[in-house]
């Protein structure tokens, strides 16, 4: 994992964030029934190359996307192609970029035209499992202090939280040290220490938490083929507050 110790560093997390949160929101706007996912992999391609930044996905151990789009019962890592979204659809898009060296890793979960309370209630759910864990991420917490809120903030809900996916450091490379569970035990793990950047990442379901991999060797869909959330935000760990790198300003 890299710990931040210049400006001059934070201010490229910050830069690499900015691009992906941006891209992230135009993406999560342009969601609506009748669109393609492949039609939302382009959308995210032309604003990454438009903001001078690569995905950080394409070509990660293969993965033939630009962005990941994964729809009501897939969790992560769908691949865009030529499912169209439908009235009523849950969908998460998780986008990844590099921008002059630095990595910034977000995901968000629209809901079109949903009106099933239990929906969403769990896609609320996955977005307080997300503000709790940042609001977390302040030096001298322990790490799993993070991953317990995120499972104690679903289990409240009466959701499960995925176990074979986690967080991660995040930095000059996508996946870096430590992994970041979405459950545990507090109190565990090392001390989180200024300029530490962390991609927190919760996956909630709204069945058990059994998920497995498509054919394909990338879509992750619940066992149980009922609805999953997934939200995350690449942060810098300071003294007091957390900086969200993933954010729009
Ligand atoms: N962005 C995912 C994460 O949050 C990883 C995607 S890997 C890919 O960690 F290859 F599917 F893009
Ligand atoms: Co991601
Ligand atoms: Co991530």
């Amino acid at each position: 994992m890299i710990i931040l110790k210049t400006d001059e560093e934070v201010a490229r997390m910050r830069a690499s964030g900015r691009i992906a949160a941006r891209v992230l929101a135009a993406v999560a706007q342009a969601v609506r029934p009748g669109i393609t996912t492949r039609e939302l992999d382009a959308l995210g391609a032309r604003l990454i190359r438009a903001a001078d930044a690569q995905s950080a996905f394409y070509g990660y151990r293969g993965y033939p996307g630009q962005i990941c789009v994964s729809v009501n019962e897939e969790v992560v890592h769908g691949i865009p192609g030529a499912r169209v979204i439908q009235l009523g659809d849950v969908v998460s898009v998780d986008v990844g970029v590099e921008y002059r060296g630095f990595i910034g890793d977000t995901a968000t979960t629209v809901m079109v035209g949903v009106t099933d309370p239990e929906i969403i209630r769990l896609v609320a759910a996955g977005q307080q499992a997300l503000d709790r864990a940042v609001s977390l991420a302040v030096a001298g917490a322990r790490l799993s202090d993070l991953s317990h809120a995120i499972e104690q903030t679903a289990a409240s809900a009466g959701y499960a939280v995925v176990r074979d996916f986690v967080g991660h450091g995040v930095g000059r490379q996508m996946h870096e040290d430590p992994q970041i569970p979405n459950f545990g035990a507090p109190g565990r793990g090392p001390r989180l220490r200024p300029g530490m950047t962390l991609a927190l990442e919760p996956m909630l379901n709204q069945g058990s938490s059994e998920v497995e991999v498509l054919a394909d060797g990338w879509t992750v869909v619940t066992k149980d083929r009922k609805v999953s959330v997934h939200f995350e935000h690449s942060v810098a760990v300071r003294d007091g507050a957390a900086l969200v790198l993933t954010c729009v300003e």
